[in-house]
């Protein structure tokens, strides 16, 4: 799919006799679908997605052409200072979930079920679900698991909610795998590819792989009608997503292997507020043009 046959984002043209120049497809904003994913693939064409916690972050990306934000459970390591993903409660996403849901006009808006909202049944699933959908106003859930979960989709599917399955690293589960590890090399990939399938077979709108090898998620792609989205699984996949502090720079210590930082947003914020400061001490901040 070339950017023309999606929804525009704003900046990419004016709308005729607009004043405000590439803002006036704001104007007129048209919503990606999942549909609009599933052409991607199957026009061999990828599209991006971002994590996205907040109000602005979400109005940026969505107005910088981002097909899809994540309101992912990594808000609790990225946002709230967790060491993990399994702390973050299902309310505490649906209140991410509403800022980045009123910000975004265009983008698909995704969240994530958190560890402990869906794998007790799938009524738990569909009920969280469904919370996600009406007080998150988000437009479809990710949930972590492989095969086991395929039930659990379909019933999810059922009530009219898509479904992005999340496989092969799956960080609620870091303390059952070990830490961070690669999931699906040498013979592991057949389980990999397996899941993919269940998960697509059950109605699964898209499915997502967390640092598998990119020979594994190249063969998965390949397995699935649907389109697959890669984070640290090469670039065989029909889209990719980053968690947009590790993409702009704003996390600090190492990043992992997988991440491109595109910006030093940490540099950036570390330099004004310091230059805030000095004003401040030096009394040169608020000037006569700040004060009433
Ligand atoms: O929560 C999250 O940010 C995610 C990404 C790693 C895909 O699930």
């Amino acid at each position: 799919m070339t950017s023309a046959e999606l929804p525009a984002p704003y900046g990419a043209g004016a709308a005729a006799g607009s004043p405000e120049g590439t803002r006036g497809a704001a104007l007129s904003p048209a919503r990606i679908r999942t549909h609009h994913l599933q052409q991607a693939k199957d026009r061999g064409t990828r599209f991006a997605m971002l994590t996205a916690y907040d109000q602005y972050a979400a109005e940026v990306f969505d107005q910088a052409g981002i097909e899809v934000l994540l309101v992912g459970d990594s808000a609790a390591n990225n946002v709230l200072g967790h060491a993990t993903t399994l702390p973050i409660t299902l309310d505490e996403m649906i209140l991410f979930s509403r800022a980045v849901s009123r910000a975004a006009t265009r983008a698909l808006v995704v969240a994530d079920l958190p560890f402990g909202s869906y794998e007790v049944s799938p009524e738990q699933a569909v009920e969280s679900s469904v919370r996600l959908l009406k007080e998150g106003l988000v437009h479809a859930v990710k949930m972590e698991g492989g095969a086991d979960y395929a039930g659990t989709v379909r019933a999810l599917v059922r009530a009219g909610i898509p479904v992005m399955a999340h496989i092969g690293f799956t960080p609620q589960s870091e303390h059952a795998l070990g830490g961070y590890r690669v999931q699906g090399r040498g013979d592991a990939s057949r389980r990999i590819v397996d899941d993919a399938v269940a998960l697509a077979d059950a109605g699964a709108f898209c499915i997502l792989m967390e640092m598998v090898p990119a020979e594994t998620a190249t063969a998965v792609d390949a397995a699935v009608p649907v389109p697959t989205i890669g984070i640290g699984a090469g670039p065989g996949t029909t889209g990719q997503v980053l968690v947009w502090q590790d993409m702009a720079g704003l996390r600090g210590g190492k990043q992992a292997r997988f991440v491109k930082q595109y910006a030093d947003l940490r540099g950036v914020l570390a330099e004004a507020a310091g230059a805030f400061a000095d004003d401040v001490r030096a009394g040169t901040f608020p000037g006569p043009e700040h004060s009433f």
